[in-house]
């Protein structure tokens, strides 16, 4: 079984690419299975893995996967052995270590861990742009083969961590994700500019249902997107904007947007 959350789709696309070499069943983390991690009992077939597969957050597990980790009910989790293959733009600092926690906290077996390099999402910071598209287009170039690595080391049972740290990777995990979380995950600097043209494809698409239409904008019959408060940061409703129209304060006013893959 492979679980999976993705904002932009990079998760996804690494998901369905391990499904098709490992098969099982998928299992997407959005709307209410998300918003509700308990309301709903998965279960893992007898004999099968469980591959969880997300992007990295600030060198960390993102708090809503650790939060369905620690809350969902998986019948046969016991039993089964947890893999993890984690999609960032660079590195993951020690995001591996947090998910093994994670996951023995539940009385699971963490076995293997690894990391998968896709186009860049994050842009909320000085610094912080989305890929060129060359590089972009190289990384989704070399998927496949990084794709057949995973999966033949998940087939065989691999227990280690082959993933690309970067450097400072405990100081990254250990200080800076915690800050992370506390002071630069809130979603109340998102709003839409005057581009904006009232499609709603932003309010439909978040993970989260975290995004209201409510009148506003230039004439009385057009609505404004609202942001509301349980926003996971995933930056969908950002890189999804057919108007570019959504911005985070003023730091993305100059920042390109990524391709959604599906
Ligand atoms: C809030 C946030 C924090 C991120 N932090 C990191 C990071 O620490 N290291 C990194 O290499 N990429 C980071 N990224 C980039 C994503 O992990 C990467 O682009 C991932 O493949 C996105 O996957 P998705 O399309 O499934 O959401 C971050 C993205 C977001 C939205
Ligand atoms: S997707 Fe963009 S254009 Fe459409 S409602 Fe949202 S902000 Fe406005
Ligand atoms: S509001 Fe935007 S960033 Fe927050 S969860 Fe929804 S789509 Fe993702």
């Amino acid at each position: 079984m492979i679980i999976v959350f993705s904002g932009t789709g990079n998760s996804l696309a690494v998901a369905h690419g391990l499904r098709k070499r490992l098969g099982g069943e998928l299992c997407v983390l959005e709307r209410e299975v998300l918003l509700n991690p308990s309301g709903r009992v998965l279960e893992v077939p007898q004999g099968e893995d469980v591959v969880w597969v997300f992007p990295v957050y600030s060198w960390g597990v993102p708090p809503v996967v650790a939060g369905f980790i620690r809350k969902s009910k998986i019948k046969g989790a016991h039993e089964a052995q947890h893999f993890m293959v984690c999609t960032c733009g660079d590195d993951i600092g020690r995001a591996d270590d947090q998910w093994r926690s994670l996951i023995g906290r539940r009385g699971w077996s963490p076995r293997g861990a690894f990391s998968v390099q896709m186009p860049n999402t994050y842009v909320l910071m000085k610094g912080f742009e989305v890929d060129s598209p060359e590089v972009a287009a190289g990384k989704l170039a070399s998927m496949p083969e990084r794709l057949d690595t995973v999966a033949a080391a998940i087939r065989r049972g691999y227990s280690e961590s082959d993933v690309v740290r970067g450097s400072s990777a405990w100081l990254k995990t250990a200080v800076v994700y915690p800050l992370f979380r506390r002071f630069c995950m809130s979603p109340r600097p998102f709003h839409a500019t005057d581009a904006c043209t009232s499609c709603g494809l932003c309010s439909r698409s978040c993970p989260m249902e975290n995004i209201s239409m409510a009148p506003g904008g230039t004439d009385e019959c057009s609505s404004r997107p609202s942001w509301g408060n349980r926003c996971a940061l995933c930056l969908r409703c950002y890189h999804i904007c057919p108007a570019h129209a959504v911005a985070y304060g003023h730091e993305t006013a100059s920042k390109g947007q990524k391709q959604i893959l599906k």
